[in-house]
């Protein structure tokens, strides 16, 4: 049984499977296509809502070390309450940005790497599955329908928010009673009935994905452009009412703020990996790939750090700890237009990073169904739009009716720590595969190997110690819920355990460790 754990998937026969008349994707997408729906994925809730938390800090509600930091629950035990909370970056939450987007693209040049070599529909649960074995690839998929599923939660809660201030800047109060979620953060009732924006949105983007690929780009195309317009709007409509002296000191709570702020806007960039989850419907993925990730993560970054830096520079750093801080502090320097323009971009960013990551997420169901990890009727394509119709309703039910339901906006970390470990995995698979198959062709290499995915592996580790404690046990049962699924069913369905079975008893006592994949 431990060597079908360890087992990996040969590239060959990912390749192979994925060109079957009835499971293969509809390929429509170009450079530009995915570049569009990285960005789409990228600039979501966070840059509008996250930038102010993590420039002014979070203060602690519940006084718990579980609140803490897990870095500095490890150092200073239960020292740790006396620094809890979280320090702000301050103004230097543009720096945060800076790094963290060097962190991210150390990874995105391991996942440019393996998905030039395997553009199969999946992400990086189809890389590990073909370089770190079955097992690591369970916990990975299993990984990433947390990274998508709880982060568009937390959108879908943030677009109703938004949509709500939108409606009531032209005079219009829906029943607040249908417009926020029925529990809040401690599980207590609010008062709410369902908060239906949320669901709602979700369900209308399930249809359009459903319908087909080639229509989603084109509406997330649309959707992308809008609200770089918005970004840009705000950038230049902003700037002359900047204050430097907003901007001293740089870094009030030194590097401890800066890396502080840096894991929660670390969920700013989480999108730029499902570009290579579409690499099944791409038509060149050996260029294209590479190429809509790092332009992406390039087009993001300058964005992302313009706006920090007007951000903190038209106001103090300490009045953004808000819901809507972009949106506040226009209204607060007396741009109440521009305000409502930024407003109505925000909530189309939204749009376009919950359309990116349910497809996303679809894929990554579609992709471990395909293997025999979760049921057959999960990678069904759709006759006649030839899209995983099933895995798309699935993943819309599954964070539409919780995003009605819960106040999961404190949930970024978990989303957070999520990806950081998917990327951990993706840059050890690209050390590995570098030694096991150093053959094999790759439209794009990573430069500087073993160093820079060591770098990247490093990056991942630093920004998880940052989250805090109560994270990372929470992400813990979510991998034992994994585990216990695996165990109790992937594992006798896999295709490893299948194929295994006529194999043994042709081959006698052939080795199970066959090479596959090697
Ligand atoms: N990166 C996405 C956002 O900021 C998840 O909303």
């Amino acid at each position: 049984m431990p060597s079908q754990l360890l087992r990996t998937k040969s590239i060959d026969k990912l390749l192979a499977e994925a060109e079957e008349p009835e499971r293969r994707l509809r390929k429509s997408l170009g450079p530009w296509s995915l570049t569009a729906l990285g960005i789409g994925a990228i600039i979501g809730a966070g840059i509008f809502v996250l930038t102010g938390t993590a420039a002014a800090g979070e203060v602690l509600e519940v006084h718990s070390i579980m609140k803490a930091p897990l870095l500095s629950v490890l150092l200073h035990g239960q020292h740790a309450l006396g620094t809890a909370g979280r320090p702000g970056a301050g103004p230097a939450i543009a720096l945060s940005f800076f790094l963290v987007a060097v962190a991210c693209a150390f990874a995105g040049l391991c996942y440019a790497e393996l998905a030039s070599m395997i553009p199969i529909a999946g992400s990086a649960y189809t890389y590990t599955y073909a370089t770190l074995g079955e097992i690591v690839a369970w916990i990975i998929g299993w990984d990433l329908i947390l990274e998508y599923a709880v982060s568009n939660m937390a959108v879908a809660v943030g677009y109703s928010a938004y949509f709500d201030s939108l409606l009531q800047t032209f005079g219009i109060k829906l029943p607040q009673k249908f417009m926020e979620p029925i529990l809040n953060s401690s599980l207590h009732p609010t008062g709410a009935y369902f908060n239906l924006p949320g669901f709602v949105v979700v369900m209308i983007l399930t249809i359009i994905l459903v319908i087909g690929i080639r229509e989603s780009a084109g509406a997330n195309n649309i959707m992308v452009g809008i609200k770089l317009v918005a970004i840009v709007v705000f950038v230049f409509g902003a700037a002359s009412y900047i204050h430097p002296v907003h901007w001293k000191p740089f870094m009030p709570n030194g590097w401890q703020g800066v890396l502080t702020g840096g894991a929660i806007v670390f969920f700013t960039y989480i999108g730029f990996d499902s570009v290579s989850t579409a690499a099944e419907e791409t038509k060149n993925p050996q260029k294209d790939v590479p190429f809509g990730i790092i332009a992406s993560l390039i087009v993001c970054t300058v964005l992302y750090c313009t706006v920090a830096l007007v951000l903190t520079g038209i106001q103090p750093w300490q009045s953004l700890r808000n819901a809507a801080p972009v949106a506040n502090a226009l209204h607060a320097i007396g741009l109440d237009t521009l305000e409502r323009w930024v407003t109505l971009g925000a909530l189309t960013g939204m749009l376009s990073s919950l359309l990116v990551f349910q497809l996303g997420q679809a894929r990554v169901w579609f992709a471990m169904s395909r293997d025999g990890l979760l049921p057959e009727v999960f990678s069904r394509v759709h006759r006649r739009f030839r899209t995983p119709h099933v895995s798309t309703w699935v993943a819309g039910f599954f964070v539409a009716i919780p995003a009605g339901v819960f106040d999961i906006g404190t949930l970024a970390d978990l989303s957070n720590i999520g990806t950081l470990f998917a990327f951990l995995l993706v840059s050890l698979g690209v050390l590995v595969l570098r030694r096991r198959q150093p053959e094999r062709p790759r439209g794009f290499r990573v430069p500087w190997v073993p160093v820079l995915p060591i770098l990247s592996v490093i990056c991942c580790l630093v920004l998880m110690t940052s989250l805090p404690l109560e994270t990372w046990l929470r992400f813990f049962v979510w991998l034992i819920i994994g585990l216990t699924i695996y165990f109790l069913y992937s594992r006798r369905h896999s295709e490893f355990a299948r194929d295994a079975q006529p194999a043994a008893e042709a081959a006698g006592s052939r080795t199970p460790h066959d090479g596959a994949g090697k």
